[in-house]
């Protein structure tokens, strides 16, 4: 038997800026390494759902050449909790947010994207949404850090 590709959901607060973009550069990683992976990105709030990424998120992905823009946001479900592997929160907040919704019986592994970085354990990503493009783009670069990080764990 084939087994299951580990799968990860990212969890941001809006679901339109970071977690989208995460899921970007993992999906884009995951690519280039031949590395199967099952990913999708969700929020602890429901203002954005149903809604596609930020439009400068969708432009920091495009600048990197990864199309976030069929992305739909929605919120994280009690099933989240047993469906992924991993649910991997962008913040130190959408992680308390998390270990405060897991239900009985979750079994995903919870952890901070930033975990996954040798020497940035413990750090969140900083929220771009009040931001400009260059912040956006210091996201893309952060995420993409993490992304390798885990390419490397999970191949
Ligand atoms: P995200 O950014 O959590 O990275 O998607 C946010 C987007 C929208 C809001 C908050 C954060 N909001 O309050 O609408």
């Amino acid at each position: 038997m084939t087994p299951r590709s580990p799968s990860l959901l990212f969890v941001c607060l809006g679901n339109i800026c970071r977690s989208p973009l995460a899921e970007g550069a993992l999906r884009h990683a995951a690519q280039r390494h031949g590395l199967d992976l099952t990913l999708d990105p969700a929020g602890t709030g429901d203002w954005h759902v149903g809604q596609p990424p930020d439009p400068r998120a969708i432009a920091a992905a495009r600048r990197n050449g990864v199309d976030i823009s069929g992305l739909r946001a929605r919120q994280v479900t009690a099933d989240d909790f047993t469906r992924f592997d991993h649910l991997i929160a962008l913040d130190r907040q959408n992680l308390a947010d998390l270990r405060r919704l897991a239900p009985a019986g979750a079994t995903a592994r919870l952890s901070l994207l930033n975990d996954h970085v040798p020497g940035r354990e413990g750090q969140g990503v900083a929220d771009p949404y009040t931001g400009t493009a260059a912040d956006f783009d210091q996201t893309w670069a952060e995420v993409t850090a993490a992304a390798a990080g885990l390419v490397r764990v999970l191949s």
